[in-house]
């Protein structure tokens, strides 16, 4: 007779516990017990608890490698879902067997559980273990597929209980919504999720928490009229009184310092999308910046050239906006551009807005914007570019770059790498909650280049994005060094793990749809190859998001330093622009108030939050990457504080990278 000491963990979130009869089988390398009931007699697997029970079998089952957890209905008790943290069992020899499940049971149904030593296809010769890990990624295939949502964009996941949003509440007076009540759109399209597996879901701690911070603002909203109103802004400062008592430092710097020239060039460091501008050596052919247009802004002493051959001339160039058609909104034509913006970086370190082209196609109805020209002529220019800086923050550096190729990441990770596989331990934390999030986004904001170069801001003064950003980048490429090389001793293991090469290769054709010149590999060939590109998930996942998620209600807030859309066609003249025609061309005050309640709800996490570095789920359990976790931890928290120290002297502090604000995942 050998004795089982076994440990059941239930998840902590509320209504985690069931009321389902759960029995177990342990397999071992020497048989396989029978399936025994764990029962107390009393309250087993309530939400929190940690339930021990001792399970006989009749001979040692030698080495542990699986348990089959059984849920079965109890008596008259309707069927209730079970969140398993984990099992763990000590074997009669002492050993403690630790078997990571951190997932649902929903129905009357068996989990196989592995134990949690990570192990590639190649380290497994048991049958036993090869047949699981198959099993394992046979039923997650079979349920999990891919599906086109936009033609061009990244697939997603399509799962077959999964119902897209049905529109309901249509009303033809207010097609701008295409039927969704109005003022009140999230709060209908986080029921569309309901359809999602609870393994997708928030749980009800972050659900609750989502709920709580959106419902009293939109009703706040609704009741002052804020959703309803399709007038212009009478006054510009009115737009302050959106957020009477929700404001933070840099929000405050924002409403104050938004029309100052030096503000405009510090938010391409520092603001939400802070990847977009290159170092310019040639004035392109289609943006005709002559010396003198420019020679006020430059100073004394320099010349155009001059400051080309320095390196201190900059070019945001929004091409990629080129060609997009208007659209209407509530009633009224939206309009588009593709700015041109030259910037100047000054003997003070100030980035400088020097010059701005409203299209990419010079001509007399298109006239260069400069510093000189009228208050009003250069301040709408400016705000034509910001607007086309949050369309391409918005569409491409959140939306594209981070949550659609992120949920793309997790999909093929779910298709083909098992539990066990090291890779799927290692980034199992980077993907909590995006598919939650993402089918929100998909069913409330969207109706219908490579990842890195070189832009020549390596050396651009007061860049705290970039340092920030490459000190974690630099603590997590250490991170995953360590534990990638700990189970790739070599090449040849990266090059042979068909489990990891179909892996990459899905996520080239599905994510990247097969494009060679999106720089992503289709196949993995040496461990610094693997290295780089976990680390480009986990980044994408957690740092690159935070930094472009985190500040979008504080630049926002003051409306007309990011507008969201534009109501006048872009300027052809000079000289035409007056203070009503600003506030008519800028979003009017429903559009305004639609889209600063959803920045309100996005910009900041619901509970339930899981900082970078942060892994409670054990799903490692070998010493090295054990270590390797701890001082990640370290590291960041080294950084963190580097961070808070920088940002005590500043009067813009940049804290959308320090480590402590990073979310491991997309959950928002
Ligand atoms: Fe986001």
């Amino acid at each position: 007779m050998a004795t089982y000491k076994v440990r059941v963990a239930t998840g902590t979130d509320l209504l985690s516990g069931t009321l389902d009869n759960i029995s177990l089988t342990i397999v071992g390398t020497q048989g396989e017990s029978h399936k025994q009931l764990l029962n107390h007699f009393g309250r087993d697997f309530a939400t929190g608890a940690v339930d021990d029970y001792t399970v006989q079998c009749q001979q040692d089952l030698g080495e542990l490698l699986i348990v089959r957890m059984h849920k079965e209905r109890y008596s008259f008790f309707p069927k209730s879902p079970w969140y398993c943290n984990y099992v763990q069992i000590c074997a009669p020899d002492c050993r403690v067997y630790h078997f990571p499940a951190y997932q649902w049971m929903d129905g009357y149904e068996t989990l196989a559980l592995r134990e949690a030593t990570g192990k590639t296809a190649a380290e497994d010769c048991l049958p036993v273990l090869l047949e699981h890990r198959q099993e394992e990624l046979r039923a997650k295939q079979d349920y999990y597929h891919w599906r086109v949502f936009v033609p061009g964009l990244p697939n997603y996941v399509h799962i077959p209980s999964y119902r897209p949003p049905v529109r309901r509440f249509r009303n033809p007076n207010r097609p701008e919504w295409n039927g969704y009540i109005p003022g009140f759109p999230i709060l209908i399209n986080i029921k569309a999720t309901k359809y999602l597996n609870l393994n997708l879901r928030y749980s009800f701690l972050k659900t609750a928490s989502f709920f709580y911070r959106l419902g009293p603002m939109a009703l706040a909203f609704k009741v002052r009229g804020l959703l309803d109103c399709k007038r212009s802004w009478k006054r510009l400062k009115d737009i302050k009184k959106i957020f009477p008592g929700h404001k933070s430092v840099v929000s405050e710097y924002v409403a104050e310092h938004w029309a100052e020239d030096s503000f405009f060039g510090y938010q391409y460091l520092n603001g939400v999308n802070p990847g977009l501008i290159r170092r310019c050596t040639r004035i392109p052919d289609k943006f005709p910046v002559t010396d003198d247009m420019v020679a006020p802004s430059l100073g004394e002493g320099t010349c155009l050239q001059a400051e080309l051959e320095k390196g201190n001339i900059y070019l945001a160039d929004y091409r990629i906006l080129e060609g997009i058609p208007t659209v209407e909104l509530n009633g009224q034509t939206q309009y588009h551009c593709a700015p041109l913006c030259l910037l100047h970086l000054g003997p003070e370190g100030n980035l400088m807005p020097i010059a701005i082209q409203l299209s990419q196609t010079p001509g007399p109805d298109c006239p260069i914007f400069l510093p000189s020209d009228s208050e009003w002529d250069w301040l709408l220019a400016k705000t034509w570019v910001r607007y086309a800086e949050f369309y391409c923050h918005e569409a491409n550096a959140h939306l594209l770059e981070t949550h659609l190729i992120a949920e793309a990441f997790f999909l093929a990770m779910l298709r083909h790498l098992p539990m066990c596989h090291p890779l799927y331990k290692l980034l199992i934390p980077h993907t909590r909650y995006t598919v939650q999030i993402n089918s929100i986004g998909r069913a409330l904001l969207l109706n219908e280049g490579g990842l890195s170069a070189r832009r020549g801001v390596q050396d651009m003064p007061r860049y705290y994005y970039r340092d920030d950003s490459l000190a974690v980048w630099d603590a997590l490429e250490r991170y995953v060094t360590e534990i990638i090389s700990y189970y790739y001793p070599c090449d040849a293991a990266v090059e042979g793990d068909l489990e990891l090469q179909c892996w990459v290769q899905e996520i080239f054709n599905e994510c990247l749809l097969g494009r060679e010149s999106s720089g992503f590999p289709r196949c993995l060939r040496t461990v610094p190859e693997l290295i780089r590109y976990v680390t480009i998930i986990i980044y994408t996942c957690s740092a690159k998001h935070a930094a472009v998620n985190t500040g979008q209600l504080e630049f926002t807030a003051w409306m007309p330093n990011f507008p969201s859309t534009m109501r006048n066609p872009p300027m052809q003249a000079k000289g035409l622009t007056t203070p009503q025609v600003f506030l008519d061309t800028l979003p009017d005050v429903k559009t305004t108030g639609i889209i600063l309640l959803v920045l309100w709800t996005l910009s900041r996490e619901p509970d339930d939050r899981r900082p970078l570095g942060h892994f409670p789920d054990i799903h490692f359990v070998e010493d090295a990457p054990r270590r390797s976790i701890a001082t990640l931890r370290q590291r960041l928290a080294e950084i963190s504080h580097r961070i808070r120290q920088r940002n005590k002297c500043l009067p813009v502090p940049y804290y959308y990278l320090d480590p402590v604000l990073i979310e491991n995942s997309i959950s928002i």
